[in-house]
């Protein structure tokens, strides 16, 4: 369940904010969150965006604190790119069902099943696993980092199932072996929903994230010819904020942590965007809270660390991955 806290009215609200800005620049912070922040964190950051944005500018603020509001893997991605700036992650419980689906040791193990695979690594993962393996991706340049491997060159996708079923149909490639990890908000976004919400909304066009449960079932709507072949996009949640700028449909289904519906709607009064699954919320990226991140502003916490031998191995994988693909959205 999502910690639940009590709405603040417009002038605490406004008294939150100035006080999150004065400390900020008194710690010399950059405050990034990702798209699943709840609201006043996103309007409070000084850029939101999808986890490819968010580790670029991770890598390139001037800032010498980064107060990253998402989950630990984000923050220790952080860590690996700057490793000279402090990190600091509001709630460091904020973890990743998806991260713990591997651990480093499971992939030595599967790599040493396979010792001629290039090994890729979903960014969701912790820096122990990504100093095992060769190159991160991101939803966004998943399947540019997938063209970046010579064709004849076996590869190890880890650990989301369904990311890695999208980039094996995009690309074509059948010499890729997927870890079955899954998360567990996405997974709750399934063929069977999806099918019912596309009935009932037969105009709409169809936004769905390649983690989702339902990535294949909707491909297949589309194939089959229910839903129109261009209405459906399989999106990061940076694409999906791209695409909304520009579409002119009245209605937009969405498959993702609801959180994103946000900068959807931000970015786009004249469309109504609507959840697939209005109950697909992660109560890890929900643990930052307006509190939360005054206190880590006025306390310094928590700093997350990386030890240096595992950074030093991982930052080579997460550095090919900032380096591949279009650039991605991050924002004010
Ligand atoms: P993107 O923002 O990169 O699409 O990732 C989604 C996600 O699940 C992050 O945890
Ligand atoms: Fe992890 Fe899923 Fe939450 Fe993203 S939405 S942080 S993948 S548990």
């Amino acid at each position: 369940m999502a910690t639940v806290t009590a709405p603040m009215d417009t002038r605490a609200r406004q008294e939150w904010a100035e006080e999150v800005r004065r400390l900020a620049r008194e710690r010399d912070a950059v405050i990034l969150a990702h798209n699943y922040q709840r609201p006043e964190i996103q309007d409070i950051a000084d850029h939101t965006g999808d986890s490819l944005a968010l580790s670029r500018l991770a890598a390139g603020v001037e800032a010498s604190t980064i107060v990253f509001c998402g989950v630990h893997f984000m923050a220790e991605t952080a860590k690996i790119l700057s490793p000279e700036k402090t990190i600091l992650l509001p709630e460091p419980e904020a973890g990743c069902s998806l991260a713990d689906t591997i651990t480093a040791d499971d992939v030595r193990k599967w790599r040493a099943e396979h010792p001629e695979a290039v090994v890729v690594a979903y960014v969701n993962t912790t820096a122990a696993v990504k100093a095992e393996t060769d190159i991160c991706c991101t939803s966004s340049n998943a399947a540019d980092v997938i063209r970046s491997v010579p064709e004849d060159r076996e590869i190890l996708f880890l650990p989301d199932q369904f990311l890695g079923a999208h980039v094996k149909r995009v690309t074509g490639r059948d010499n890729i072996h997927v870890w079955m990890g899954e998360c567990h908000v996405h997974a709750g976004i399934d063929g069977h929903t999806l099918r019912r919400r596309v009935e009932a909304e037969p105009d709409a066009e169809l936004y769905v994230h390649p983690e989702c449960g339902c990535a294949t079932s909707a491909l297949y709507l589309a194939a089959s010819g229910a839903v129109p072949q261009e209405r459906v996009k399989v999106l990061s949640t940076g694409g999906m904020l791209s695409a909304a700028e520009k579409t002119t449909a009245g209605k937009v289904l969405i498959a993702t942590e609801t959180g994103m519906l946000h900068q959807l709607r931000a970015a786009n009064p004249t469309t109504v965007f609507e959840p697939v699954n209005s109950r697909a919320e992660c109560h890890y990226m929900k643990m930052i809270t307006a509190e939360k991140l005054l206190a880590a502003l006025r306390h310094g916490t928590t700093e997350i660390t990386v030890p240096e031998d595992i950074a030093a191995r991982a930052r080579l994988s997460v550095e090919r991955m900032v380096a591949i693909g279009s650039p991605s959205r991050g924002g004010e």
